[in-house]
């Protein structure tokens, strides 16, 4: 069982921002909520403090990290923005979109954040506790999902604790992340806008302010520029079976809508088949349902539209084979 570390885990209020910001200046690394999942944070000026991140994570260092800042006059310091990035900013930020622009060379950003890149991501949460956080701090904060490599990505304290503790300093506690599913990810050249990664905010809406398609072609399994898309990046320690139709009397189900019947035990993304009810459900329930008890993890099909598109996406990568075992973020 966990042991529950008084210290380890706090409330959000001014004084946990505070204890936040030390520690983040000294080096360390804070965990904190955002409208996605927890981030793991770390001053993104800071090369031993984000290779604290890598180690804590056991992530590969070709793996670039998201920054995460306050504005984006602060986003404006550290990339270029082009005037359709500047479109997509002020209609998405705060929120769960991640821009990757061509980052400024006098940018006070460690290389390890970029993963020796010339382009950077970052993202502006709208979360008020991330917000607070990051105001307190007033430095750009580099912050992956604070989860192990290869785990799903926490959506509550008690899920960074679990995976985290002995590398984490602090976790600041805002209950339950609301979208439960990582941010969008799009590269800006110029007009091109590129996804990357499939997330809270939905390619229908980035495409609505564009008023033109994005390019999608999903990147190589291997290319380094965008290792968020290896395909077992989000992998439970059971074997997952996705599209499920029926259900053995040993697997645990992940149903949605009307469920299967027979599984040894059950859980639903969403009854009402409502996609965002079923996103903040979808690392939470994974964790919950990967027990050894277990044969499997099956999972019934849910509608690519709108937010099943990156639920779909995450499932997908659960459910990949593991031959990448410890080259995942
Ligand atoms: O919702 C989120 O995005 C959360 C919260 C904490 O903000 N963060 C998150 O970070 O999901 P992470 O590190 O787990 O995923 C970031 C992804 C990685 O797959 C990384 O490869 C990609 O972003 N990435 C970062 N910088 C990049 C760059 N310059 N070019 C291409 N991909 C990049
Ligand atoms: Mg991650």
């Amino acid at each position: 069982m966990q042991r529950v570390a008084v210290d380890l885990i706090l409330k959000a209020d001014m004084a946990a921002y505070e204890k936040g910001a030390k520690r983040i200046a000294a080096g360390g690394l804070v965990a904190f909520p955002t409208e996605t999942v927890y981030g793991l944070g770390a001053d993104a000026g800071n090369g031993e403090a984000v290779a604290r991140i890598f180690e804590a994570k056991a992530r590969p260092r070709f793996n670039p990290l998201i920054v995460h800042v306050t504005s984006k006059r602060a986003a404006a310091r550290l990339a270029e923005l082009s005037p359709t990035a500047e479109r997509l900013a002020d209609a998405f930020w705060p929120g769960s979109l991640t821009l990757v622009l061509p980052r400024k060379p006098e940018a006070e950003l460690s290389d390890l954040v970029t993963a020796g890149l010339d382009t950077v991501a970052i993202r502006v949460p709208a979360h008020g506790i991330a917000r607070e956080f990051l105001n307190t701090v007033e430095r750009p904060i580099a912050a992956p999902s604070a989860n192990r490599s290869g785990r799903v990505s926490p959506t509550t304290a008690a899920h960074v604790e679990a995976d985290l503790d002995g590398a984490v300093d602090l976790i600041i506690d805002g209950g339950p992340c609301p979208l439960g599913v990582e941010s969008t990810i799009v590269a800006v050249e110029g007009e091109t806008v590129r996804l990357l990664r499939p997330g809270g905010a939905t390619v229908e809406d980035i495409e609505r302010v564009l008023g033109y398609p994005m390019e999608k072609d999903a990147p190589a399994e291997d290319r380094p520029t965008a290792p968020g898309q290896l395909r077992s990046h989000y992998a439970p320690r059971l074997p997952v079976r996705l599209n499920a139709r029926s259900v053995k009397g040993t697997e645990a189900l992940l149903a949605f809508g009307k469920p299967l019947e027979g599984a040894a035990a059950t859980l639903n993304l969403s009854e009402e088949e409502n996609l965002t009810e079923a996103a903040a459900n979808l690392f939470s329930m994974m964790r919950q349902l990967d027990d050894k008890r277990f044969s499997a993890i099956a999972v019934m099909a849910v509608p690519a539209n709108g937010l099943g598109l990156a639920i779909n996406d995450r499932l997908q990568r659960a459910a990949a084979p593991r031959s990448e075992e410890g080259a995942h973020g």
